[in-house]
């Protein structure tokens, strides 16, 4: 029997955290490798505020990239409190950002400088809306008092909800979705609404962080939730519907960091993000509908083409590293260690 494989278009990420400096260069090969382009999430410290940031933190991407690759940074812009709209407005004419990402204030790593109060950016969204740039969000509330497996489904309801109404001409990608509430929210606002879909969240759920012993490496915000939300994940990642795509999180942090009494939050998933991908849509029989996930339903949210070239997977097991050497420490790779199923070709 031949080996099984699928050929698509060359697939983007809609949602990844490159860092900076050291670990920067480490990490990106892994979705150079993979993506032909990718959504930068502005949480550096210092925030991607401005124009002048966001330009000069891609103008490192590019120069970190390995000799030959093919790959284009999307930059985002950081809101806080005080953004200017103006100054948004700048950015996205000069082709500096194509979205700004709305994180709660505290909603997750580096979100301290984020938006305390929605009505704050009232008029920033109104230009974005006007102008039709996209806004990304981080959806949870960051009240301490809400249990948080109830983070998201609460912020959809109480913020979302409201947000969405009121701007109705704008473009909103919620990140990282990981509720059945989430997923059915974007649904009945795919008219103006899109979410992104981690491959962790479609393998794990919150038993997984603590089977036999508690898992710093699976931890990640929002946090993976009850198993009926990993299979309402998998349905609506893998159901063809336009309203989902491709969004990894790769959110690479120390090992020391999170193999710590107070760990932080995220998964490095890049160096594996294809074949976790691919394998769920075999496994749900679903293979027909991978590139209208993986590479098209991106660029038709966002309006940009369809890269050109392709990618092939084979269903045959491939390594995955076990962790990638940063400095004097390592990141520990989700999924490393072990054999794939599949293996980009
Ligand atoms: O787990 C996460 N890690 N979630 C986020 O929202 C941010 C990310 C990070 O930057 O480490
Ligand atoms: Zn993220």
């Amino acid at each position: 029997m031949s080996t099984q494989s699928i050929t698509i278009r060359r697939p983007d990420d809609w949602h990844v955290h490159l860092r900076d400096g050291a670990m920067m260069q480490a990490v990106l090969p892994y979705t150079a490798a993979q993506f032909g382009r990718a959504i930068i999430m502005p949480n550096l410290v210092p925030p991607v505020t401005t124009p002048a940031l966001a330009a000069a933190y891609r103008d490192r991407i590019r120069a970190a990239l390995p000799a030959g690759a093919q790959f284009e940074p999307l930059m985002t812009c950081y809101l806080t409190n005080t953004t200017d709209p103006d100054e948004i407005e700048r950015g996205y004419n000069e082709g500096i950002w194509v979205a700004a990402k709305l994180y709660p204030a505290g909603a997750t790593t580096n979100s301290h400088g984020g938006v305390t109060d929605i009505a704050l950016i009232r008029p920033v969204l109104e230009r974005m809306e006007k102008i039709g740039m996209k806004l990304l969000v981080h959806g949870e509330v960051t009240d301490p008092a809400v249990d948080i497996f109830d983070r998201e489904a609460v912020f959809l309801e109480t913020r979302m909800a409201p947000l969405a109404k009121a701007h109705p001409g704008l473009k909103i990608v919620l990140e990282h979705a990981t509720t059945q509430e989430a997923v059915d929210f974007v649904r009945a606002h795919a008219s103006h609404m899109a979410c992104t879909i981690t491959p962790h969240h479609l393998v794990i759920n919150r038993t997984s962080i603590f089977q036999g012993g508690i898992r710093p490496h699976l931890y990640c915000l929002p946090i993976a939730k009850r198993e009926r939300h990993r299979l309402a994940l998998r349905k609506a990642a893998t159901g063809g519907e336009s309203c989902f795509f491709l969004g990894t999180d790769t959110a690479p942090h120390m090992a020391k960091l999170k193999e710590a009494a107070c760990g932080c939050a995220g998964c490095f998933v890049a160096p594996t993000a294809l074949q976790t991908y691919v394998q769920v849509f075999d496994e749900e029989g679903a293979l027909a509908h991978f590139e209208a996930f993986a590479s098209l339903n991106g660029p038709a949210f966002y309006g940009l083409p369809v890269n050109s070239g392709s990618v092939t997977l084979e269903k045959r097991s491939g390594h995955a590293p076990e962790c990638v050497a940063v400095e004097q420490d390592h990141v520990v790779v989700f999924g490393g260690g072990a054999q794939t199923a599949w293996s980009v070709v």
